[in-house]
This record gives structure tokens, sequence and C-alpha cells, in this order.
């Protein structure tokens, strides 16, 4: 859902998947898309890309620290932050987020469900990835930074003030198991994902956070070596949810309606 009318755009958690495909990212598809606009990308690291289009900026900052930007954004999008923050972090980037818009600005956020499903069986409860999602759900818990974005998200959106939010549930293939064209490069892209980013995920969490104890870096890397031999596996037809949410700075208009009527002068 990016609005058709943007000229400031800003993604506060830029970041570019470098794996054995290279889907490009968020901001630079964007920024080709709107050339008159102005996006901005942000991340606490610098990006791994050599080129970016010129109306594309990159910012390394931390999205937790004062919003430093003047100009009110038309729209901002954040990807995949889940775990990023504890409830208070997150309703502080809300709130930063709703500040920085200009009224009747747009956000959207995309985060998945990290627990994976088969519709036909072929996944099953009792093995590696049938485990993951909750066990990670569990540690994430413990850590003080859940993993259930997803479902959160939109409510802590509306705390923060944003109006008419809407959303849309997906199936993201977990492997390029499906017929359909488009779902087959889904999956094929949803599996790099993951393949790539299983170590980032686990490493931390289950040394730290880890049941029934945290535990040892080798632990993990030969779990993490299982799971990968399961992912591989052609006959498994996993997949994971994937929701979107977008929702409004109310306008100008809305805003004004609800503040508080002026007294009447005294006659
Ligand atoms: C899982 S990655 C997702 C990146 C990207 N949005 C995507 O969908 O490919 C999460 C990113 O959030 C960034 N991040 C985490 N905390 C942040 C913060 N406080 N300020 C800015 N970026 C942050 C991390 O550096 C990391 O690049």
């Amino acid at each position: 859902m990016v609005p058709k009318d943007i000229d400031i755009a800003v993604d506060p958690d830029f970041y570019t998947m470098k794996g054995d495909l290279d889907p490009g990212d968020f901001q630079s598809d964007v920024a080709d898309f709107y050339p008159t606009a102005t996006i901005r990308g942000v991340d606490l690291f610098p990006p791994p890309v050599t080129w970016m289009p010129p109306n594309c900026v990159f910012e390394v900052d931390d999205v937790l620290k004062e919003w430093t930007w003047r100009e009110p954004f038309d729209f901002i999008h954040l990807r995949m932050m889940y775990g990023a923050f504890d409830p208070d972090g997150w309703h502080q980037v809300y709130k930063r987020a709703y500040d920085a818009l200009a009224p009747g600005g747009w956000i959207e956020q995309v985060e998945f469900d990290i627990r994976c499903h088969s519709d036909d069986g072929t996944l099953k409860k009792d093995s590696l990835l049938g485990g993951w999602g909750d066990m990670f759900l569990r540690c994430s818990a413990r850590a003080g930074l859940s993993l259930t974005t997803q479902e959160t998200m939109r409510g802590a959106m509306e705390k923060a003030g944003f109006v008419d939010a809407h959303e849309k549930l997906y199936k993201i293939p977990l492997g390029p198991w499906p017929k359909n064209k488009i779902l087959k490069e889904a999956g094929h892209l949803h599996y790099a994902h993951w393949n790539a980013a299983l170590e980032g995920w686990a490493m931390w969490l289950l040394t730290h956070f880890g049941e029934p104890e945290p535990w040892t870096t080798d632990e993990v890397q030969v779990y993490l070596a299982k799971v990968r031999l399961e992912l591989k596996n052609p006959h498994t037809h996993g997949w994971n949810y994937g929701r979107r949410v977008w929702a409004r700075k109310p306008t100008e208009e809305e805003l004004m309606a609800k503040r508080e009527p002026m007294s009447e002068p005294y006659p």
C-alpha cells in the first residue's frame, strides 16, 4: 500500500537481504517508482549496497532516538521489525511516526508469523520446523522482545492515534513448492530469506533464553544444520502467515473536530 501521491517517505529499518537471491530493497524500488519523491531509508547499520537511485537517501540512525526530520512524511513503511523493541519501544516508534507524518499520511507495516504450517500434513508437528515457532515465541517472551508483532501492530498503531486501519493476511510459501508461478517465486525468496537469516534469528535468543536453559553456540549450530536440512526438503509444503497493516494519521479536519470546542466568550 504505497499512496499514489507521495513526495517524501521513510523506511525506518532499511536493510538489504543478500542471499543467493537478491530481491533488491523496498526503498530503491519505491524510489524508482516515484522518481519525484524523496525516499529515506534508515537503519542502525549502513546499507550493503553499491548503487541507489538519486532520490533515495540512506541514513544510519536509531529510530528509538528523537526523529530529527523536519519535513512531514506522506508515508512511513516498516517491515520485519518483529522482536526489535519491547512494548514501550514500539509505542515510542509509532508515536514518533505519527508525529512525523503529515495529516492524512499513511503508515504501513509488514510482519510475518514465525510459526510454520502445511495444509497437507507434510510439515510434521514433531519436526524441528514444526516446533520452531512456538519455541521462539517462548524465548522472545522471556527476553521481553516478543516476536508476536504481526498480532499486536494494529492495536499499537491505533493506540498511537492512527485511524482507518486495514489489514491483509497472506500465506507465504516456504520453498518453491507451489505450482503457481508467482507463489513459486515468493516461496523461493522466502526460503532464501529463512536460510540467510536463521543464524541471526536463533543465536542470540537460544544462547541467552533457550530452553530448558541457555544453549551453547555449538548446540545452536548443530540444531540449525538440522533445521536447514528440513527447510531444503522439497516434499515439505510449509508456509508462514504474513500480515500487512496500514493506517492513517487523521486529516486536519478530523484533528480539528477532535479538539475541544472553544468555550463561549463572555457576553
Ligand atoms: C529483520 S531486519 C529487516 C530489515 C528490512 N526492513 C527488511 O524487511 O528487509 C531488521 C532491521 O531493523 C534494524 N533496526 C533494529 N532496531 C533499529 C533501530 N532502533 N533503529 C533503526 N533500525 C533498527 C536492524 O538493524 C535490521 O536491519
